[in-house]
């Protein structure tokens, strides 16, 4: 018998996996194309309007718009902003801003949805870690989406390599989450946790998997457009996203457009090195840190 603990989680055949890969395709062009037209000066209307083009050019639908009465295609995040940031023809990027842009795609019903965060121009060192923890904490999730693991090692392996890369704050209230024939699906895919626990990941799940990290406390406030979230410190605020698909062969990136290979290759150069020089900070008041996730075999 099914238990409240162990949600309804959408299986897909391989054929409606290669339908998300083309959805997944379609989101990691675009942020491509996005990141590169992020510049001083460029508005996030502008950024909006790139990726709405983009997206239907490609054939596919923005999954965004609409969504619960969301007003655009990409969501775009600057600087104290966690996530759901709405673009605006007022909000101007600067010199030494970070962005997060988050986007999502529909491709004959199936969804993909991915975020990335840049620099605006050269950003401070702080940033620039901030950004490169939040990226490896997502890639030592998705290391784990594979048949046979539970889904709090995903969890578990996000929050481990947060907490390793230094005293960044790790979003609570906003999780990760199934994705298929919805945005978002069973199960929910929070940044921290045990490992070992919650519903085992077989062969044609997807989720995705979506750290955000702030510099200093973690806790959020929701502005008055009902959408916008910042940290309620004002702390400046990262947020990586991909959609990974559990295959035999191990994850599958469907929003990286080589699958994930070449992420994967730098976690596994990451656990090469000493481990002395992986942990930078262990944070006196912290947990114990417990080793990130292992990359997959091959
Ligand atoms: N990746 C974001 C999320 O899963 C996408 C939000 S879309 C929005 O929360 F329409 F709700 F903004
Ligand atoms: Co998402």
């Amino acid at each position: 018998m099914r238990t409240r603990q162990e949600p309804q989680i959408q299986v897909k055949t391989p054929a409606q996996l290669a339908l998300m890969r083309e959805a997944g395709l379609v989101v990691g062009r675009t942020l491509d194309v996005l990141a590169a037209a992020v510049e001083p000066g460029i508005t996030t209307a502008d950024l909006d309007a790139i990726a709405e083009r983009e997206i239907r050019a490609a054939g596919a639908t923005p999954s965004f718009k609409g969504y619960h009465g969301y007003p655009a295609t990409i969501c775009t995040s600057v600087n104290d902003q966690i996530v759901h940031g709405i673009p605006s023809a007022d909000a101007k990027l600067a010199s030494g801003d970070i962005i997060s842009i988050d986007c999502g795609a529909i491709v004959e019903g199936w969804h993909g949805d991915a975020c990335l965060t840049v620099g605006v121009g050269p950003i401070s060192e702080e940033l620039t870690a901030l950004l490169a923890a939040c990226e490896l904490a997502l890639w030592h999730g998705l290391a784990q989406a594979r048949p046979g693991a539970r889904l709090s090692d995903i969890s578990h392996a996000v929050g481990a390599s947060a907490q390793a890369s230094g005293r960044y704050g790790i979003v609570r209230e906003y999780v990760g989450h199934g994705i298929g024939t919805e945005m978002h699906m069973d199960p929910a895919v929070p940044n921290f946790g045990r490992a070992g626990r919650g519903p085992l990941l077989v062969e044609g799940m997807a989720v995705a998997v979506e750290p955000m990290l702030v510099l200093g406390s973690a806790r959020t406030r929701l502005l008055d457009d009902g959408w916008t979230v910042v940290s309620a410190g004002g702390g400046m605020s990262a947020h990586f996203e991909h959609t990974v698909a559990i295959t035999a062969a191990g994850p599958w990136v469907l929003t990286a457009l080589d699958g994930g290979s070449s992420g994967f290759e730098r976690l596994r150069a990451e656990s090469r090195r000493p481990e002395a020089e992986q942990v930078k900070d262990t944070g006196a008041h912290q947990a114990p840190l417990a080793p990130a996730g292992a990359p997959p075999a091959s």
